[in-house]
């Protein structure tokens, strides 16, 4: 069955949940446990990349990890983030870097950090057929002007927000994404919407929730206050490369049973 963002809807009894993939496995992993979209972050800049912001993040990486996590799932909608100046500044080029995550990568649909200026190319893209999912509050692709800060916390402030989110649902997103948001600011945006609200740091009033998957795994080193770690990956994998160290410096790896001897009835086969 095709995944389609008409789909992506929450009910009465269950919130959409939504989790961020950079690579097969993880991807394969979240799809089988039913998760509802994966998000193929620009978050991938800090999480895996080693850079210290998401500014770095190019078209062409997120493409790549996007193909990966499309190629190993069958049920989850796959999202694919714009990266960093890779929309809006020429409409054309905003166009094309979209419909390659479609055409290329595999990717359902797009996710924008959206402001004023994503307004008519939500709308344009929604037209041409590339699903957007908007982004509003905390955006981190602006951490030189507002830092990791919580937005919307004055009442103007929360007023441009709203405001922002009810533009982008008239020029066609099928979600929106608020970040680090008062929680009374997410449940007003939520209530006036038809489109699902999926919050990240923005309470429990929205239709779903999302978290970048390494701090949800225990992977991460630091993670935001909003987020929690739902198990401890870094310390399980520090205790399996430490023992596998230790068993190869002393010898004890490969042991007799993990060695075997050439094949001599295989290789004259050959
Ligand atoms: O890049 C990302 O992972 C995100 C989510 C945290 C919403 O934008």
């Amino acid at each position: 069955m095709p995944r389609t963002v008409r789909d992506f809807r929450a009910d009465s009894e269950t919130s959409l949940t939504m989790l961020t993939a950079y690579d097969a496995p993880t991807a394969a992993i979240a799809d089988r446990a039913g998760i509802d979209a994966l998000l193929v972050g620009d978050s991938v800049g800090n999480a895996s990349l080693g850079y210290d912001s998401t500014l770095p993040v190019t078209v062409e990486e997120i493409a790549n990890r996007t193909g990966a996590v499309s190629r190993a799932t069958e049920e989850v909608l796959v999202i694919a983030d714009l990266p960093f100046l890779s929309f809006g500044v020429e409409e054309a080029e905003s166009v094309r870097n979209a419909g390659r995550m479609i055409k290329e990568a595999g990717a359902n649909a797009v996710k924008i950090e959206s402001s004023s200026h994503t307004v008519s190319l939500t709308e344009r893209l929604a037209e041409l057929g590339v699903p957007v999912m908007a982004h509003l509050g905390l955006t981190p692709q602006r951490v030189n002007e507002l830092g990791y800060a919580q937005q919307g916390s004055s009442e103007e402030a929360a007023e441009r927000i709203a405001e922002l989110a009810r533009a982008h649902e008239r020029a066609g997103a099928f979600a929106l994404v608020l970040e680090h948001v008062p929680e009374d600011l997410a449940r007003k945006v939520t209530d006036e919407l038809s489109i699902p609200t999926i919050g990240i740091g923005a309470g429990s009033g929205t239709d779903g929730q999302v978290l970048v998957v390494n701090d949800v795994v225990g992977l991460s080193e630091r993670q935001p206050p909003f987020a929690e770690a739902f198990g401890d990956v870094r310390g399980e994998m520090e205790e399996a490369i430490g023992t596998f160290a230790d068993r190869v410096s002393e010898g004890a790896f490969p042991a007799e049973e993990d060695s075997s001897e050439a094949d001599v009835d295989e290789d004259a086969a050959l």
